[in-house]
């Protein structure tokens, strides 16, 4: 393990024991879903790859029992601290081994190496990935993941990484900036934001950002109407910045590795460019195909009731597939 690894702490968590404190307020988005689709196994050895606020790895490691092994991977350490502590023993004798790894899913294929160096089988009966940022992420003003609160422009999921999404406003080309909006915000008015940004510069806070994002970028038709004008254009800029569509392909791709025949991979997407990415993987020719059976004709979405009780899930996709 790495620096920022750990096994789950023997504390007061939530693994059947006391509760010491409050853990923030999160609602897991298509939980039974994804368990389902997983084919949890008692004794088996799950990865949740996005591990957040172990919302999934918790329901995950209630059915792996004590027999079973739980390996959850955050580029966030924040993250990791709370899914620690949600994920702790805390008495309860049934409760798996619990590795949590403060890695990126792009360095799940190293993992496999890790695990088993010489055998080409894998070595993990699942693989979930619940993508995107989590609740505890775009609430902290300080992240500067959201254009509501006023933040500094930073966006990283993975504090010590690089590049900061105030590098990027500040310091990329007009054209360059307007690709970056177009591509990962798929936003039609990104030349006139790009143009607006450069003439705006320096930009230092989210709220700067979205005002001048609104300034120049009035909606064009009804749907445009219906979100915020920064919308896009806050989805390109976390998108490039935490490298997001390179990471899900890097995981895609390592997941014959990683997994037992009969294990399975589960995806949660939350917008069209990684949902494609995800489908084009499983489609004939596509990087999955010969290994994999695909379980999901159309992509999971949540309930109505759902949705209603958590509108965060109202975007999510949710397609699984298993190892031939
Ligand atoms: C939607 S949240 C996951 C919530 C989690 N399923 C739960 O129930 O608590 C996504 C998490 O994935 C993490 N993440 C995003 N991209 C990642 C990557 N490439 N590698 C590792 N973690 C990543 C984010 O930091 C965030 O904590």
């Amino acid at each position: 393990m790495g620096e920022g690894d750990k096994e789950a702490p023997q504390g007061a968590g939530h693994g059947g024991g006391r509760e010491a404190r409050p853990l923030p307020e999160h609602v897991p988005v298509l939980l039974q879903e994804a368990i389902e689709y997983l084919n949890v196994r008692r004794g088996g050895t799950y990865i949740d790859a996005t591990v957040g606020l172990g919302g999934h790895s918790y329901e995950i490691a209630k059915r792996l029992g004590a027999p079973g092994h739980l390996i959850g991977l955050d580029k966030d350490p924040a993250a990791l601290r709370e899914a620690g502590f949600r994920l702790s023993a805390s008495g309860n004798e049934d409760w798996p081994r619990v590795t949590l790894l403060n890695r990126s899913f792009a360095e799940i294929g190293a993992l496999a190496n890790d695990q088993r160096p010489t055998t080409d089988d894998g070595f993990a009966d699942g693989i979930l990935a619940d993508i995107g940022v989590s609740s505890m992420q775009l609430s902290d003003a300080a992240r500067g993941f959201s254009f509501q609160a006023e933040g500094p422009l930073d966006m990283r999921m993975d504090p010590g990484s690089e590049r900061t999404a105030e590098q990027v406003v500040n310091h990329l080309g007009e054209r360059e900036l307007a690709d970056v909006i177009y591509e990962f915000g798929e936003e039609r008015r990104s030349r006139r934001i790009a143009r607006a940004i450069c003439r705006s510069r320096p930009i230092r806070s989210t709220t700067h950002l979205a005002e001048i994002i609104s300034a120049a970028a009035r909606p064009m038709n009804q749907a445009e109407r219906r979100i915020h004008p920064a919308t896009k254009t806050f989805q390109a800029l976390r998108i490039f910045v935490n490298r997001e569509l390179d990471d899900l392909k890097a995981l895609l791709q390592a997941a014959p590795r990683i997994l037992k025949p009969g294990g399975r991979v589960v995806v949660i997407s939350f917008h069209s460019l990684e949902d494609r990415i995800v489908k084009d993987a499983f489609k004939e020719e596509g990087i999955l195909d010969k290994h994999f059976r695909v379980l999901t004709k159309k992509p999971v979405t949540a309930s109505e009731e759902e949705s209603i009780r958590n509108p965060r899930a109202r975007s999510a996709k949710l397609r699984a597939a298993e190892r031939l």
